[in-house]
């Protein structure tokens, strides 16, 4: 049996009738033999990179599955743009329809005419946010079946799962390591509904501080469930906090647990963070510090001990 792909494939258009580019290109690609189109990102407005004076663009990502290797799929998007009346002319200038293979499976790809993963996509906001979309409706809970959470607070850490998935991929992570970060973020808030007495007792009262039990009561049960990555456990054990020790994935998880795009105060700013992570990922990890810890002091009224060495540890390593 030939293998199945996901490809994510991101479409711009910013002359003629920009929908029905972007239609046009939607059905060839999901017309192609032994190939569906499984989700499709909202269509959004972008500003055009470049020198070049020209109208907003529409752009929009769509995934795919795929028995086709990537030279077909490319022929298709090719034949695509050709048939929207697209003349290749100036790099930055305007057009009909914009064809990009943003990602083919985990194939890296460096070739003449194809380079996958696309080199711009740590570049491009849009497509940031477009991949994260796709990744959040097509991929299911991977929750544990010990967790205690609503309604709202899964759809939370479905959030955070699909961002750090996203980063991942912008940053060529291999895919186990962006399974860890998955996994942390599946676990981080897994108890985040339970009663808060159960939460204490399972965390040891660790710190003492009420609101901050969660964490280390989801490492205990997640340990004691077979999760023996040490990184994991502490992402999810320190997630509220901070720790000196962390390897990326509680980085990863500290960071998307703020930035994730459902939370409701400061969506532009914490978005244009969002978007910097994959190029900048310390930069950003010391500005959402500042912000978290100034917060959980004025919440906790003091400062956790690994509170400060993480801060301590991020300022004075930087
Ligand atoms: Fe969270």
């Amino acid at each position: 049996m030939p293998s199945t792909e996901l490809v994510f494939v991101a479409l711009g258009s910013n002359l003629g009738d920009r929908r029905a580019h972007l239609e046009a290109a939607r059905r060839k690609l999901a017309n192609l033999p032994n190939t569906s189109v499984l989700a499709e990102s909202a269509i959004e407005k972008t500003k055009p990179l470049g020198p070049i004076p020209q109208g907003k663009y529409l752009n929009q990502m769509l995934l795919l599955r795929t028995e086709l290797p990537p030279n077909e799929v490319l022929e298709a998007g090719l034949e695509a743009e050709m048939e929207a009346g697209r003349v290749r002319a100036e790099r930055w200038g305007p057009r009909t329809l914009d064809v990009d293979l943003v990602r083919f499976g985990d194939r890296v790809i460096r070739e003449p005419h194809l380079t996958v993963p696309h080199p711009e996509l740590p570049n491009r906001p849009f497509w940031l946010r477009e991949l994260a979309e796709l990744l959040l409706s097509v991929n299911g809970h991977g929750l544990p079946e010990w967790a205690r959470v609503g309604a709202s607070r899964r759809n939370h850490i479905r959030r955070v799962a699909a961002l750090v998935e996203a980063w991942g991929m912008a940053m060529s992570r291999e895919p186990d390591e962006r399974a860890r970060w998955v996994r942390a973020a599946f676990l981080h808030d897994a108890l985040r509904d339970a009663p808060e007495d159960e939460l204490a007792r399972l965390a040891d009262r660790k710190w003492d501080v009420s609101g901050l039990y969660h964490g280390p009561a989801a490492a205990r049960l997640a340990e004691e469930h077979g999760e023996t990555d040490t990184g994991v456990l502490d992402a999810v054990r320190y997630h509220s906090v901070g720790y000196a020790r962390w390897d990326d994935v509680g980085r990863m998880l500290y960071l998307a647990d703020y930035l994730e795009p459902g939370r409701s105060f400061k969506r532009k700013k914490r978005a244009a963070l969002a978007a910097r992570v994959p190029r900048k990922p310390r930069g950003v990890l010391e500005r959402v510090a500042r912000k978290r810890m100034t917060k959980s002091q004025e919440n906790q009224g003091r400062v956790i001990p690994e509170e400060v060495e993480f801060w301590n540890h991020l300022v004075g390593s930087s």
